[in-house]
């Protein structure tokens, strides 16, 4: 306690109390945008104390489960079959760049090792390690980038006051005991330790600004004091994106901007009716089956192919996609989630190159599929075998304007065939050969 307040008062003294309205991104966040935006596939790992119950990352609150006997799970987490190398191992070869890992997320248990609160997996449990070290160094080791979920709602925490919409049945005072200053200090410290402690952070992705959504967008910065967190951020790695899954339009002093369950421009889920879409790189998270943490009966997972086609989808908007695994709570990664990672990195081993470093198509979503660019190559992504007509010729408009000039070549990516075409002024037609699977991407190379 003496060391975390210590730590606090020192973070409070240095921390320029600048706000970030008039945020210059750095040259290295700059350069680290275009890095995240090349990568295009990421994966989410939810994973914590709540994958012991089984029931996902919110049965704290979903069965109000009382925060003094849920911090008891701590005693029995020891997760026997961890292995980060085999973990990274496994996303690599399914041909994402980067991990997304709670680090600490809305029941208050940290991943790693920290002075700031023995609530975590490193000091407070039987297992004694800490969990994001031991995933820092396999990504190291694997080249793969590093990415920390931070939650800033805690429904343990007795400072954290005034409470949100969630959490309200588990048991914390309500009252005005809180202090949001300790808090906030709190949160300084942890993020202190993630930015000083792991290497080089990809990125820090916020979420729970929603508990407060009662109030107005414009006082969210105000009530979550994120402008001091994004300084410090920004001070201890510029590099280091800030992404924060509030659901609402970025807000100065953040570099990416995150889409929950949708892709950019659809509201299906109900979490993006108020946000537009920005110019920074973007980033949509869904989850294989319906959960994020680990679900003991969820077996409804998402084919391979559905998840291929999202990932299509996806970068055909220009943004990333962020996909969930929750992994068991013995640490291992559920069968379901590895057979499909192996799908896809099969899948993007030929295809890779029509997703990673592409920008949006310049063709909106057809009943056929969508579209993605790179430099003179457009990558069509034939998503419906069953709308081309048997014949397979299928007629696409080309974008308008300097970018299409004659086309040099239409081949498959997938064994390199051409693909006979016939350009005429606005349009190509095609004649695709029979196919099926999930995405048959032709490359339309032109001069
Ligand atoms: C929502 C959920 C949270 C999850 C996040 C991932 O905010 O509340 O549990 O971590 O989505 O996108």
């Amino acid at each position: 306690m003496k060391r975390f307040l210590i730590l606090a008062a020192l973070l409070l003294s240095v921390i320029p109390v600048r706000a970030q309205e008039g945020y210059v991104p750095s040259a290295a966040n700059l350069a680290a945008r275009e890095q995240f935006a090349a990568d295009r596939f990421g994966i989410f790992i939810h994973w914590g104390l709540y994958a012991q119950p089984g029931r996902g990352e919110w049965v704290m609150q979903t069965q109000n489960i009382d925060y003094r006997e849920y911090a008891r799970l701590a005693g029995s987490f020891y997760p026997s079959k961890f292995d980060a190398r085999a973990w990274v191992k496994a996303i690599k070869a399914g041909g994402a760049r980067y991990i997304t890992i709670t680090s600490r997320h809305h029941d208050g248990f940290s991943l790693f090792r920290s002075a700031a609160s023995s609530y975590n997996a490193a000091d407070g449990t039987p297992f004694g390690r800490d969990i994001l070290a031991e995933l820092a160094e396999a990504c190291r080791e694997e080249g793969i980038r590093l990415h920390f979920y931070y939650s800033h709602v805690d429904w343990g925490r007795t400072d954290y006051w005034p409470r949100g919409r969630t959490g309200l049945g588990t048991g914390r005072p309500d009252g005005q005991a809180g202090d949001w200053q300790h808090y906030q200090a709190f949160m300084l410290a942890q993020l202190t330790e993630l930015l000083t402690q792991y290497g080089p952070v990809g990125a820090i992705w916020f979420d729970g600004v929603w508990d407060h959504d009662a109030q107005p967008r414009e006082a969210q910065p105000g009530i979550w004091g994120l402008y001091d967190q994004y300084a410090l951020i920004h001070r201890l790695q510029p590099g280091c994106l800030i992404g924060n899954n509030h659901h609402l339009n970025p807000f100065p002093g953040e570099d990416i901007q995150i889409f929950e369950r949708d892709v950019p421009g659809e509201n299906t889920a109900g979490y993006s009716g108020e946000s537009g879409i920005s110019r920074l790189p973007l980033e949509t998270c869904q989850t294989m089956n319906r959960s994020w943490g680990y679900n003991i009966t969820d077996r409804d997972y998402k084919s391979a192919d559905e998840l291929i086609r999202y990932l299509a989808r996806t970068a055909a908007k220009g943004a990333n996609l962020l996909l969930n695994i929750g992994p068991r709570p013995d640490g291992t990664l559920p069968d379901e989630a590895l057979e499909r990672l192996a799908e896809m990195g099969k899948w993007l081993e030929i295809n890779g190159e029509s997703i990673y470093g592409t920008q949006a198509g310049d063709i909106a979503e057809q009943p056929w599929g969508v579209s993605t660019r790179k430099g003179n190559v457009l990558y069509l992504h034939l998503l419906d075998p069953s709308v081309l007509p048997a014949s397979g010729r299928l007629t696409v408009e080309l974008p308008a304007g300097a970018r299409s000039p004659k086309l040099r070549e239409a081949v498959l990516l997938d064994g390199g065939s051409p693909v006979p075409f016939r350009q005429e002024k606005g349009t190509v037609t095609l004649t695709i050969p029979p196919f099926s699977g999930a995405d048959r991407v032709v490359a339309l190379r032109f001069r």
